[in-house]
């Protein structure tokens, strides 16, 4: 692609896309690339942000290009790639880019990218850009674990934040040699999901809940009839995992109970337990309940399990059953609330339970959800309305927050990662006044 084929007196291409968004919900994005090897999967990142319809720009730095030639960057954001300050001197790149975007993007983000930003050079175009800047700042570090564990970068990490920027916690895992541990780059969509929440709510990655121990529970548990069918349900774990997603990058640390789920990726920086059933779940959450000081019971838990589990598959013909024996499974939630009330786990623990409910005749979904409330003993009941296409499987979410003193505010619709902060907001006050 020529370089001045493209974004002719603006830093963006502005001709109308086929995707959504459109209008004010369409974003200017800069996408800034550091040199590193993880360089490769910011063109995941750039590819869903113009996908989703966004106005992208893509300033690799001069060592990123070692890493992924300057043509797939122009490519796949449908703009000119620039490194240095001096290339389309007429547009002032280096002060408007920064300027006129929504939302700076450092994918990844090296040690000394970082360094480099903070103390305030603006040597290349990403840098400048970094200066001129007023929009929110997300840098997604990805490096070795010495590097993100060394005293330069921690102290970098935290005058990033305190200046207001993003710093997104890395996950851990296979890094670009044998070793493995903190530094690994969260999975493309998990960037995405936090950075298009950034766009709703430049305040939600906050560093708020910093040091606050949450246990989460997902997904939905399965009970075996045999060693091939099981009872199960249709939580997909999106809402429990984009709690546990944004409470770990608002500074918590987060153990996430995990059952079934869509096939979703373990969160970056989360401490996942993974488990099947109703009772494995129960055993997981009563282990680690005693050292957090919230617990958000997410899961779908199922009531009732088949009384007896065949060791072997079912067969048709003689012998086959003609009816399943359910044995009710023990109410987890209900549970940790008894345990705070005996002081088996500290009185100051913030306990949040879900609701889905359907009205009926006899009442609405707010009517059953306030007898929940009372019933389970929490603090907060999340309500969504569920049934025809609402809440399970989906991406989107609205519903009703609920205290047990007395208080009841909507969640307006919006994403489930939306949704997760306005819990996070209520469960985080919570915690203040305990
Ligand atoms: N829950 C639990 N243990 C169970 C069942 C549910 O901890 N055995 C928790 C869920 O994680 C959720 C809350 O209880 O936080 C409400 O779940 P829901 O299925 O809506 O309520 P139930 O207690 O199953 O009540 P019902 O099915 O009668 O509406």
């Amino acid at each position: 692609m020529p370089e001045q084929a493209a974004g002719q007196g603006s830093g963006y291409v502005t001709e109308s896309s086929d995707s959504t968004p459109s209008g004010a919900a369409r974003k200017r994005i800069v996408v800034g690339v550091g040199g590193g090897i993880a360089a490769y999967k910011s063109c995941s990142v750039i590819r869903a942000f113009t996908e989703s319809g966004h106005h992208v720009r893509v300033i690799p730095t001069a060592s990123a290009l070692e890493f992924v030639g300057k043509a797939t960057f122009e490519a796949l954001s449908g703009n000119p790639v620039h490194t240095g300050v001096f290339t389309d001197v007429p547009q002032v790149p280096h002060v408007r880019l920064g300027q006129e975007a929504d939302l700076v993007v450092i994918v990844p983000a090296t040690a000394d990218l970082m360094a480099r930003s903070v103390v305030g050079r603006a040597d290349d175009l990403l840098t400048a850009t970094l200066l001129t800047a007023r929009c929110p700042v997300m840098f997604v570090p990805a490096m070795h674990t010495e590097m993100w564990e060394h005293p330069a970068t921690v102290a970098n990490v935290a005058t990033l934040r305190a200046r207001g920027a993003t710093v997104i916690e890395p996950a851990s895992g296979r890094l670009t040699g044998k070793d493995a541990g903190p530094g690994r780059l969260p999975e493309p969509d998990e960037i995405v999901g936090l950075a298009s929440l950034l766009l709703e709510r430049p305040d939600a990655l906050r560093r708020d809940l910093e040091g606050r121990r949450i246990l989460v529970s997902a997904g939905g548990t399965r009970e075996p009839l045999d060693p091939v069918r099981f009872l199960g349900n249709r939580s997909s774990g999106k809402q429990g995992y984009a709690l546990a997603r944004l409470a770990v990058q608002r500074g918590a640390q987060v153990t996430l109970v995990s059952g079934y789920t869509a096939g979703l990726a373990d969160p970056a920086a989360v401490d996942m337990v993974h488990v099947r059933t109703a009772d494995d779940m129960q055993v997981a959450v009563a282990k680690n309940a005693p050292g957090v000081e919230v617990v958000i019971m997410a899961a779908a838990v199922a009531d009732f399990r088949p009384s007896t589990s065949a060791a072997s598959k079912i067969k048709k013909g003689a012998g086959e059953p003609d009816a399943i024996t359910l044995t009710k499974n023990e109410d987890i939630l209900a549970g940790l609330v008894q345990s705070r009330r005996h002081g088996e786990i500290p009185s100051s623990t913030v306990i949040v339970g879900f609701a889905a409910e359907t009205g009926d005749a006899e009442g609405d979904v707010l009517t059953y959800a306030r007898a929940k409330l009372l019933r389970k003993g929490c603090d907060l009941l999340v309500v969504n309305a569920v049934g025809e296409g609402k809440a399970f499987e989906v991406d989107h979410n609205d519903g009703w927050l609920l205290g047990s003193d007395g208080s009841e505010s909507a969640l307006e619709h919006g994403s489930k990662a939306l949704m997760a902060s306005r819990v996070l907001d209520a469960v985080g006050e919570l915690i203040r006044i305990r």
